[in-house]
């Protein structure tokens, strides 16, 4: 199963992904960043796994950056698209082309908590617990549907910070599994 994993950050995610390929039923054949700055850049090379940059910043809307990165896909045909902390909203280009393929980690118990700050949320809220959800990417932000759900209880002394170690140490956890059973 050959899968392109999209990234705009850290790239903890990545990075296991990565790490995890021998043992699991995937191979990463590129990845792709909106962002030249981004760590995971470096992860790929690392890996020596060749890394598409494209800056939304050098394009004049959504849907022609999109078309590029389609062309890109297109070009490469993976199985399946696996959005690993990327920070770009997809249009329905990418989303009507590789239906069902593009998968996505989401750092709360979703429907709880979609788009940001998800655990400054959880907090403020006073959940007592949190978690990770792998879904199914559709046009409507976060709300696809579910293929794996992970949760933890939240302590009293837990903070935002606390919470984003937790939460990513969990998702590099079930991360590459999930995706080697897709
Ligand atoms: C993860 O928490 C993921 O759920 C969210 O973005 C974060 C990415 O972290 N979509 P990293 O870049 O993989 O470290």
């Amino acid at each position: 199963m050959n899968i392109i994993v999209f990234f705009s950050g850290t790239g903890t995610n990545l990075q296991s992904i990565l790490q995890n390929e021998e043992n699991l039923n995937y191979k990463v054949i590129s990845t792709f960043t909106n962002n030249p700055d981004a760590s995971g850049i470096d992860i790929s090379k690392n890996f020596n796994v060749d890394c598409k940059i494209l800056d939304h910043k050098e394009f004049d809307s959504r849907e022609k950056f999109d078309e590029e990165i389609n062309t890109y896909l297109q070009k490469l045909n993976p199985d399946y698209v696996i959005l690993a902390g990327y920070m770009r909203i997809l249009s329905n280009i990418l989303v009507d082309n590789w239906k069902q393929k593009i998968i996505n980690i989401h750092p709360s118990l979703l429907p709880k908590y979609p788009g940001l700050n998800t655990h400054k949320r959880a907090l403020l809220a006073g959940d007592k617990l949190h978690g990770t959800t792998i879904h199914y990417v559709t046009s409507e932000l976060d709300a696809g549907p579910i293929i794996r759900q992970q949760s933890i209880e939240i302590e009293p002394d837990d903070t935002i910070e606390s919470l984003t170690e937790k939460i990513k140490k969990l998702e590099n956890k079930i991360y590459p599994e999930t995706i080697s059973n897709l």
